[in-house]
């Protein structure tokens, strides 16, 4: 089995990530437990920004912090150089509360709250990326009557299907996010910035979808863009000083989604980009790109304990863990698939199938269908791979379960960077009306 990062099977038949033994995390800071890998999700920054770079000259990369955002990530992106997506005020007040730096961060969301606009005009941050007419003039509105000039880029839906679940589908026509091209939206919206009293344009965005894997999709929308941004150009007089192409790049979660490299991505987009530029004769913009789930990914691992097994023979034996789709909710929503691995008993031979189910009251609560894992029991620690992105960031209290702690290892030293939640944190803003005392 392909181990990601830091990760490698130890003396003891354990496995270790970061230098840390599962069996001791799992001791020392029980289970459900995210881990996150230090030393590879900063690989990861570096890579992308090396892949992009070693193409093109002005290139910002902006985390997009819904895969995965605490403080102590927060941190990590910023000492890595990066810029960071935020889409609410939740995470805005995140990146806010780690101290990152505000001019570089890009509000995402297609209905901003006016708190949270406010919110972004307050804090003085970089851009704000305006998705629908409402928001333009809303937008304006309140910068105007706060005295602030705001730079934006404006999102356009520029009408690319992208090969991946429907449900992460962004750049097709009917899409929730963004201006369309249809009957020239996303140029009126151009234009409506440019005649705004307060907005200042600064670009274009788009995002077609996640966890592509088909290199090809990207520069088709790259295409696309710059053609608007010639038109911009000519007809507005107004330069398109970002490109932002979004994120989206997929990652191999099974062994069997074609693993990936940066570079795969980075060449026919940056060559995409410099054939439009050239046919264009456009002045080269900042190209940024947004990725989210490459950064974190596959340096997350959740580490859950084994409770019952369950055979029914001849049809399916189901080994049931500590945690589910309370904190991985992705195999129901998108039948996303995993790997996983008895994470104290590391051996070669596995001739058992399973499923993994979790303890949630749902029947799709499956983590793992049909995966051989060498003979399990109650009391092994079983380790799902690959759930760095989008698995915290989208944990529920479902059937109040407190969400799972997360801790950050590197060089054999393990710190929590989030507590594990306690029944008390669970009914912590319950409150009981006078009339039920
Ligand atoms: N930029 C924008 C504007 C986005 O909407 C997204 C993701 C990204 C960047 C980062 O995409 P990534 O590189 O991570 O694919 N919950 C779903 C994924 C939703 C993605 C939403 N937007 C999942 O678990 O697969």
């Amino acid at each position: 089995m392909r181990l990601h990062g830091t990760m490698r099977v130890n003396p003891l038949s354990h496995l270790e990530i970061g230098g840390c033994d599962c069996k001791t995390l799992a001791k020392d800071f029980g289970t459900p437990l995210y881990i996150m890998d230090e030393q590879l999700i900063r690989e990861n920054c570096r890579s992308f920004a090396k892949a992009f770079s070693n193409h093109y000259s002005d290139i910002e990369i902006v985390y997009a912090g819904k895969a995965f955002l605490t403080t102590a990530m927060v941190r990590i992106v910023q000492s890595e150089g990066l810029s960071l997506d935020v889409v609410s005020g939740g995470e805005l007040y995140t990146a806010k509360s780690a101290g990152f730096p505000m001019e570089r961060i890009y509000f995402h969301g297609n209905n901003k709250t006016p708190e949270e606009m406010t919110m972004g005009l307050e804090l003085g941050i970089g851009h704000f990326v305006v998705d629908n007419p409402t928001e333009l003039e809303m937008l304006d509105a309140k910068a105007s009557s706060m005295g602030i000039k705001q730079k934006v880029l404006i999102r356009v839906s520029p009408g690319i299907t992208a090969n991946t679940h429907h449900y992460i589908q962004t750049g097709q026509l009917d899409s929730k996010f963004g201006f369309p091209l249809y009957r020239d939206s996303a140029f009126m919206a151009v234009k409506g910035v440019l005649d705004s009293r307060s907005l200042v344009f600064d670009g274009l965005h788009c995002h077609i979808g996640s966890q592509i894997t088909d290199v090809n999709a990207f520069p088709p929308a790259a295409q696309t863009m710059l053609r608007l941004a010639s038109r911009i150009r000519e007809e507005l007089r107004a330069e398109v000083n970002i490109l932002n192409l979004g994120g989206g790049f997929g990652i191999d979660y099974t062994g069997e989604d074609g693993s990936l490299s940066v570079a795969d991505f980075s060449a026919p987009i940056t060559a995409t980009v410099k054939e439009a530029l050239e046919e264009y004769r456009l002045p080269p913009p900042r190209l940024a790109v947004e990725p989210g789930r490459y950064i974190v990914g596959n340096a997350g691992t959740t580490l859950y304990t084994v409770g019952s097994v369950k055979d029914i023979p001849e049809v399916r034996k189901f080994v049931f863990v500590d945690g589910g789709m309370s904190d991985n909710p992705r195999p129901a929503l998108y039948h996303a698939k995993y790997r996983a691995a008895v994470a104290n008993r590391m051996v070669k031979t596995c001739d058992e199938k399973v499923t993994v189910a979790g303890k949630c009251c749902e029947s799709g609560d499956i983590l793992v269908k049909d995966i051989y894992l060498p003979e399990i029991k109650s009391g092994d620690l079983l380790a799902v791979l690959s759930t760095g992105a989008y698995n915290y960031s989208m944990a529920s209290n479902y059937n109040r379960l407190p969400r799972p702690a997360v801790v950050l290892v590197k060089g054999g030293r393990a710190h929590l960077i989030v507590k594990r939640e306690s029944y008390e944190d669970v009914i912590r803003n319950d409150v009981i009306p006078e009339r039920l005392k």
